[in-house]
């Protein structure tokens, strides 16, 4: 079942800015800023003692980060992600009461490990993210 809080994912509209700022506040060990254009992101990781902090802008058009963005131009809170043992038992539990996106199709996340979204009107307006790892 779910093991751990893997991530917490904020859209920002300036990476470096945003993620300089978070470790000044909380301290923490920051990534080198990486392109994921087969993601659509580009991404700066702030690494925490208990937990890792994902800072995402769109990259390209179709990015599936840049309408939150327009929406949120100052930036907000994108998503949670859960590890978990095993995605297809995570969904099997799921499927009568959550709605999955993607068909519930897994795909490979941004760490290399399958990934099931879960829609957000089924966990209260949150977007959670569940990663096999
Ligand atoms: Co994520």
């Amino acid at each position: 079942m779910i093991k751990n809080l893997a991530h917490i994912a904020i859209v920002v509209p300036d990476l470096q800015k945003a993620a300089t700022h978070y470790q000044k506040i909380l301290g923490g060990i920051l990534s080198e800023p990486l392109d994921l254009p087969e993601h659509g992101v580009s991404v700066i990781k702030l690494q925490l003692p208990s937990c890792l902090l994902e800072f995402l802008h769109p990259l390209g058009e179709g990015s599936p980060v840049k309408k939150f963005l327009e929406k949120n131009p100052e930036g907000g809170l994108h998503h949670l992600c859960f590890g978990a043992d095993d995605l297809e038992t995570f969904k099997k539990n799921g499927e009568d009461t959550l709605r999955f996106l993607n068909e519930g199709k897994a795909k490979i996340g941004m760490d290399g490990n399958p990934v099931l979204f879960v829609h957000p009107k089924d966990m209260s307006g949150v977007l959670i993210e569940v990663e096999e790892c």
